[in-house]
């Protein structure tokens, strides 16, 4: 019979471990919810007196000052989380493989199998173990097999897949009402008790016809599927916008027209600088070596063109600057609005922004940034790993500002790299004073109003319109 879940464990305190858990301790209040990490300055983060958080994320704040101390707890004892919890989620960081087989495509699963065999060795009862981190196909099964090999007399481990669905920026608008719950267990008995047990954890708040169940294997699939076609979504209409450019069309009504068609719907059509985050990416290459390790090679050809088509759009867009600036922009001064892959959050992983600093670095050009969440040793961080060059020689051309109108002043051009908000309030007006003339804008995320700008003064160019 289905288990009555008292205490969870959460094992990873990321972006998807950290959120997700603390709005499953505020929603059942009867659970007992502790999520550890070896990493002791995130749980310090967590743990934080004033609540400085060490993720941004609107709304996050309310609920871990509601659960804290209360029944949601941060610790770095692993092993005595694992102990007590009756189901443990895995949200460990599975990263793209940087070196061995598969290197670039495949997702190195080395922190999934550390927890797992962690889990294994410590748990002295039985446990559910539920999959949340996004994984290749089948990796629920080499879980099992890991645990089973190992698992002390009497205990028992059933194996659940629950892949998140959470966006960056409304991370706690998604848990609180997502689209979906996704729970995927064996068709065996156990397992489909083992899925109502986690089913009526969500049961609290999600209503029951939003949590799907299915195989295994078909959540785990689901998982790369959503984020490969999303990330389509918009490489289609990257590759729009191109067209847009030379024929003198505009993407944003093309995008519109098109998004009329309930078949399609009007929401991830927004052309842009390319897409970021630390999934999109990671899950397409992940999707393309299990079609290769399939012998599928033209399904992988046809997902890889996801990836390759975004890489063609941030360079396109960088040239599109230099070209613009009559050919050169050495030793000229661009301000780049925005270094977060998206508004709303301090991630900058795969954003957008730091090829585009790093194609002006190339260009010897002077860049000033800024963002109004991210932190400036993450911008060094973040440089310092994409210029081929050493950081003292980047803090020579990258120079860091504390708000967008100072990051404009004396620049011949402002690159809009990030749609945060903030960036709508502008005064244009002012930062047309600042700047070197003739002054340009690039608008990398359609945020600006065109032809105010133009009678401003400024010469602008937006993704997917003729100049
Ligand atoms: P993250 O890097 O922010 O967090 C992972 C954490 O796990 C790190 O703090 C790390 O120290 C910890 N960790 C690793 N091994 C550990 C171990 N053995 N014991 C204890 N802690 C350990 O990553 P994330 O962004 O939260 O992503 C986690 C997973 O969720 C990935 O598979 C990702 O694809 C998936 N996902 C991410 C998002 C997102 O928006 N970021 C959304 C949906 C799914
Ligand atoms: C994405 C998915 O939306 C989530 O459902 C999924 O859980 C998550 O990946 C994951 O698995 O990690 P996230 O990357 O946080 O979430 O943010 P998105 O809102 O999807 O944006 C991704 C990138 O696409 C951003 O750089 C964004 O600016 C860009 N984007 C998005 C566009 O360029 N145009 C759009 O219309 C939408």
């Amino acid at each position: 019979a289905p288990v009555q879940v008292k205490k969870i464990c959460c094992i990873g305190a990321g972006y998807v471990g950290g959120p997700t858990c603390a709005v499953i301790a505020l929603k059942c209040p009867q659970i007992e919810v502790t999520i550890v990490d070896l990493n002791q300055a995130r749980i310090d983060a967590w743990n934080d007196k004033d609540f400085n958080l060490p993720i941004y994320e609107p709304g996050l704040e309310d609920v871990v000052r509601a659960a804290r101390g209360r029944n949601l707890f941060f610790s770095t004892e692993v092993d005595k989380a694992i102990q007590d919890a009756d189901l443990i989620f895995v949200s460990v960081n599975t990263p793209t493989k940087k070196g061995g087989v598969g290197a670039g495509f495949a997702a190195d699963l080395n922190y999934i199998e550390l927890a797992t065999r962690q889990i294994a060795k410590v748990s002295n009862s039985s446990k559910i173990v539920v999959e949340k981190s996004t994984v290749p196909c089948r990796t629920a099964e080499s879980m099992r097999t890991i645990l089973e090999a190992n698992s002390k007399p009497g205990c028992r481990f059933d194996i659940l897949s629950n892949p998140e669905f959470l966006a960056e920026g409304t991370a706690i608008d998604d848990l609180f009402a997502p689209d979906r719950v996704l729970i995927g267990s064996l068709q065996t008995q156990e397992g489909k008790d083992a899925c109502e047990s986690l089913r009526s954890v969500y049961a609290n708040w999600v209503p029951t016809e939003r949590i799907l169940t299915v195989g295994l294997w078909s959540s785990e699939l689901s998982k790369l599927a959503a984020n490969a076609m999303l990330a389509q979504r918009i490489s289609s209409i990257n590759a729009l916008s191109a067209i847009c450019e030379a024929t003198g069309a505009n993407i944003d009504e093309v995008a519109h027209a098109v998004g009329y068609d309930s078949r399609m719907g009007n929401k991830f059509l927004k052309a842009s600088v390319g897409f970021g985050g630390s999934c999109f990416q990671k899950d397409i290459l992940n999707l393309v070596y299990l079609s290769e390790t399939l012998h599928l090679p033209e399904v992988a050809a046809y997902w890889k063109q996801v990836v390759t088509m975004n890489e063609h759009q941030k360079r396109r867009f960088s040239k599109r600057v230099v070209d613009t600036l009559f050919n050169t922009i050495t030793g000229k001064r661009i301000a780049v609005l925005g270094f977060a892959f998206k508004a709303d959050t301090g991630d900058t992983r795969e954003s957008a922004a730091i090829t585009l600093i790093r194609d002006f670095v190339a260009e010897r050009a002077i860049v000033n940034v800024y963002d109004p969440k991210v932190v400036e040793e993450q911008i060094w961080l973040d440089l310092e790993e994409s210029i081929p060059q050493p950081l003292a020689a980047t803090k020579k051309q990258v120079v860091i500002h504390k708000s967008a109108l100072e990051a404009c002043k004396n620049a011949e051009a402002v690159i809009i790299a990030t749609e945060w908000k903030e960036f709508l309030q502008i005064d244009w007006t002012e930062v047309y004073k600042h700047m070197n003339k003739p002054a340009f804008v690039f608008d990398g995320r359609l945020i600006v109003d065109v032809p105010k700008l133009t009678e401003i003064g400024f010469k602008v160019t937006s993704i997917g319109r003729g100049d």
